[in-house]
């Protein structure tokens, strides 16, 4: 057969299947006849690479890294719909509907957990999918969004459609994606919403092709462009074009009644169901009801989503464990049975501090409520002190270390252990050290620094930059081969020539996080200057309080931290700050530090730019520090905080002359 037409042919037969696979749940083929064609699709494509098309689905694997997503304007805003949480709000919303229109019908949906987005077809082709944004401006995920299965490339009519629906991740693929990024050593995802989102604004599709999302259909911005009257011949439509639609679990309603026995079957459907969701959609089903309802100010009156009481779950809590963090401080830790929450299981929870544990009088063998807080970490909500057995151990803070036995001391409401060596402390230090916004050591998770810990190959910052001694020892190590420390060895080598505020940071000079140690970077150019700066001068930067100050000085005082430091200046590690080059020469300006206020002739940025470049301090509020103001039109506050603090006030030729 002509090359050409068994390439069409396969296509055709592939698309079909994942039609009846994603849209109908109906495959007519099985798993292995379906690969057989993929892969022959795929050898004949890569033997004629001239016959490839654009829209095989061979491409769902994700092509080109992008740098960044570009900005999209939705036709029509993205919407979406007020909440309601109880059956009076759900009465209500019927009561209100019915003042307009005598007898609604209404669309049920369950609410995807997930995130909305726009797809664009024209002709029948995807041209481009978007997130929601703001509801007027998202951002392009074309690339991203072609490697869903569930997302037709082609649907079944030529025709210039939006199409909106939830992007999502599956329960199971959550689960697969957290086992490996668990055995990568890397943080795994809290739910598969967030998993989605991440994945989704990957600038490499594909590590989102890998992810393996999907797309549910609910909804048609313009449908009477199509002949349709309302939201469930929308639904059916949509289906008919090739997407995957909650055909199952849809339903209609005609009273506030119906809608409460279907909440209440979904919410029992709902830990089986293979996605999570948050609640269900209703929406007014005739599209002639819904144009006479219209819209208020923010959302559709159309419509309504009613979201599920925010999980609570009982559990048994079995001991309290305290850890050390990389500053010292101890954190009391809930165990307990694990439980389901929203999700994911858990079956440990933060305590905060000893007045949190004292204030619940939390005691070992108690019932307690769990709740992820803000949907992320677990928090336990409640003791169920009604139901305590017996009289347990009230909770009692410990004085010495978990770990290395040293007296803790207290400071506010936290705990420290003040030993510097505390083995506890030294392996989170090493971990930050590696972190993202650190040293940035990709791929040297939590979970491997700890094993290199145990097995005693990183003691200290300089270890890491020897580790191709124990080359031989790592390659034994479960998950990891040849390449994948090569890459390693690679990557913590390239991160000697980080600008120095990554290295300011990585040390962990306690209440030095990223932004300070951009500013010491930024204002003393290189470590040395900043090591032998004393407190006077550090005090003197205007972001800089007498706590930061005093813990630098501090820090540089202690020999081990200096003796550590040389380490890494032998080793090659870059100590200079690599941003943009101050030019030092301008008394005026250089350690100087401006606040901007008032209407200038050029935006803001400009002015701190330059000011900057020339090492000036450009900062928001007007204080005692404050060298110069630069006026503009119109000033507010800050001009009369400046006058009462009679400090110098720049015009913009000022400010010309001066640079
Ligand atoms: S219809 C005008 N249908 O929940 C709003 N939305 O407020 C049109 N969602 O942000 C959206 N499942 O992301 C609709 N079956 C469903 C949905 C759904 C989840 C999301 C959507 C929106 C919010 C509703």
């Amino acid at each position: 057969m002509d090359i050409k037409k068994r390439i069409d042919q396969l296509i055709n037969e592939i698309n079909r299947a994942s039609y009846e696979y994603y849209a109908l749940d109906n495959p007519s083929l099985s798993d292995q006849e379906y690969d057989d064609k993929y892969n022959e699709l795929l050898r004949l494509e890569e033997k004629y690479p001239e016959l490839k098309r654009d829209d095989s689905p061979t491409n769902r694997v994700g092509g080109e890294a992008i740098d960044k997503f570009t900005k999209v304007t939705h036709k029509t805003p993205m919407l979406s719909f007020d909440d309601i949480f109880n059956s009076e709000e759900i009465e209500m919303f019927d009561e209100r509907i019915k003042k307009t229109i005598s007898k609604p019908e209404y669309t049920l949906e369950p609410k995807m957990d997930g995130l909305s987005g726009s797809l664009l077809y024209e002709d029948g082709v995807l041209v481009r999918a978007a997130t929601r944004g703001d509801g007027v401006t998202g951002e392009d995920i074309t690339i991203n969004v072609k490697t869903i299965k569930s997302v037709p490339l082609h649907l079944s009519k030529k025709i210039d459609i939006e199409v909106r629906g939830e992007i999502y991740m599956s329960k199971l693929s959550f689960d697969k994606a957290n086992i490996e990024r668990r055995n990568n050593g890397e943080k795994e995802f809290a739910n598969p919403r967030n998993a989605a989102a991440g994945s989704v604004r990957q600038l490499d599709s594909k590590i989102t092709a890998k992810r393996d999302l999907d797309f549910m259909a609910y909804f048609i911005p313009n449908p009477e462009k199509y002949g349709i009257k309302t939201q469930k011949e929308s639904l059916d439509f949509l289906r008919e074009l090739g997407f995957k639609t909650n055909y199952e679990l849809n339903s209609l309603a005609h009273s506030a009644k119906d809608i409460e026995k279907y909440i209440e079957d979904l919410g029992n459907k709902r830990p089986n169901l293979p996605y999570d969701i948050d609640g269900v959609v209703i929406k007014v089903n005739s599209l002639s009801d819904e144009d006479e309802l219209g819209f208020t100010s923010r959302v559709p009156r159309w419509g309504i989503a009613y979201k599920f009481p925010a999980l609570e779950v009982l559990t048994k809590l079995n001991k309290i464990v305290f850890t050390v963090g990389r500053t010292g401080k101890i954190t009391p830790n809930a165990y307990f049975d694990t439980v389901h929450v929203d999700g994911s299981l858990v079956s440990k929870a933060t305590l905060h501090n000893s007045d949190y544990c004292i204030e619940k009088d939390i005691r070992v063998g108690d019932i307690i409520s769990i709740r992820k807080a803000g949907d992320v970490i677990p928090e336990v909500v409640e003791v169920k002190l009604d139901r305590r057995e017996g009289s347990p151990e009230p909770f009692k803070m410990i004085d010495k270390c978990p770990i290395c036995n040293t007296e803790l001391i207290r400071k506010d409401a936290n705990h420290f252990c003040p030993n510097d060596k505390c083995p506890a402390r030294n392996i989170e230090k090493l971990e930050h050290y590696a972190s993202r916004d650190a040293m940035n050591f990709d791929g040297f998770g939590e979970r491997i620094i700890e094993d290199f810990y145990n097995l005693g190959y990183i003691n200290n910052f300089s270890d890491f930059y020897d580790l191709s001694k124990y080359k031989d020892e790592l390659m034994t190590l479960e998950g990891f081969g040849e390449k994948s420390i090569s890459n390693l060895l690679e990557t913590i080598e390239n991160s000697k020539q980080n600008s120095v505020e990554r290295l300011i940071y990585a040390l962990g000079i306690r209440y030095v996080g990223k932004k300070t140690a951009k500013i010491f970077a930024y204002m003393f150019g290189d470590l040395d200057k900043f090591m032998a700066s004393d407190y006077d001068t550090l005090k003197n930067i205007n972001e800089i309080g007498d706590i930061i100050a005093q813990s630098v000085v501090d820090y540089f005082k202690d020999e081990n931290n200096l003796k550590e430091i040389n380490k890494l200046r032998k080793l090659g590690v870059n100590f200079k700050y690599l941003g943009n080059k101050i030019n030092t020469d301008n008394e005026n300006i250089n350690g100087k530090t401006f606040v901007i206020t008032g209407t200038l002739s050029k935006p803001r940025n400009y002015y701190k730019e330059i000011l900057e470049s020339l090492g000036g301090n450009v900062t928001e509020s007007v204080t005692k520090k404050t060298d110069y103001v630069l006026l503009g039109e119109n000033p507010g506050s800050k001009y009369d905080k400046a006058k009462e603090l009679n400090i110098s006030i720049l015009s913009e030729d000022d400010f010309n002359n001066m640079i």
